[in-house]
């Protein structure tokens, strides 16, 4: 694997990024997520990104559909054209009724469009962790849009991101994780990981300095409140994943 820091442009990411689009007030992970994010005045959104059956690239969280559509069982299992009929907005409300689970390649054109940018989280369903990083990174490296800054990928999977990092290593990284392990930095070399991402429950004031000290972008998740988000300014972090992104306000 190529883990050469160097090679990965340093993409400008705003303060505030919204959550699978912008979860708290639409579906996440889809199309009107993105739009409403946009509407909201994000310019990048996360989402992520698990392969179908047949190995397309979609928009989704879950290993299971039953949280979030209409379907049954593992998203893995079916096929695209069998998942792309689904109804995945009227679980969130019914005024979202017949919204889609998105291909990445529809989430792309979106984005395009908006002008907006993407951290693309990679979330592998069980034991297709290699294969998603590389179906996933190769797909951006086909149709990601050229007027947007590099997409950022991430993954809780260190297999999916250094498949991914082998497939393109000109794409920034950063390791997902929930409580900032001991070995955190060593990881973060090992994927050429720029940045981490750390889960805001667990997150100590110490640890986050001890991050942006070392030169590491610190981007925290799920932050909803306004008080959460001042205070993880205050400890150094960069970014601040958000469900509303309308209630956070940067310093
Ligand atoms: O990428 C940040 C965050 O989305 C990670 O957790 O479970 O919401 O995908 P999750
Ligand atoms: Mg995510």
């Amino acid at each position: 694997m190529n883990t050469d820091r160097r090679l990965q442009p340093a993409a400008e990411l705003p303060k505030v990024i919204g959550h699978r689009g912008a979860a708290g007030h639409a579906p996440e992970n889809t199309l009107v997520g993105l739009r409403k994010a946009h509407e909201l005045g994000a310019r990048w959104v996360e989402f992520d990104v698990m392969l179908t059956a047949e190995g397309t690239p979609v928009l989704f969280h879950d290993e299971t559909l039953e949280r979030t559509t209409n379907g049954v069982g593992r998203l893995a299992d079916h096929r695209w054209e069998d998942l792309r009929g689904l109804d995945a907005g009227s679980w969130f409300s019914p005024a979202f009724r017949g919204e889609r689970i998105p291909s990445l390649h529809q989430a792309l054109a979106v984005l395009g469009r908006l002008n907006l940018g993407a951290n693309v989280e990679l979330k592998p369903s069980r034991d297709q962790e290699a294969t998603t990083g590389v179906i996933a990174a190769k797909t951006l490296q086909e149709s990601w849009p050229a007027t947007l800054p590099a997409p950022l990928l991430s993954s809780f999977s260190e297999k999916a991101l250094a498949a991914a990092a082998d497939q393109a290593p000109e794409f920034p990284r950063a390791l997902l994780v929930g409580k900032v392990p001991g070995d955190w930095q060593a990881r973060c070399d090992a994927l050429g990981a720029t940045a981490l991402h750390a889960g805001a429950r667990h997150l100590t004031r110490k640890r986050a300095q001890e991050i942006v000290a070392a030169g590491y972008a610190l981007r925290v998740y799920t932050v909803n409140e306004p008080t959460a988000a001042r205070k993880f300014y205050d400890w150094g972090a960069e970014s601040l994943f958000s469900d509303f992104p309308d209630r956070i306000t940067p310093p």
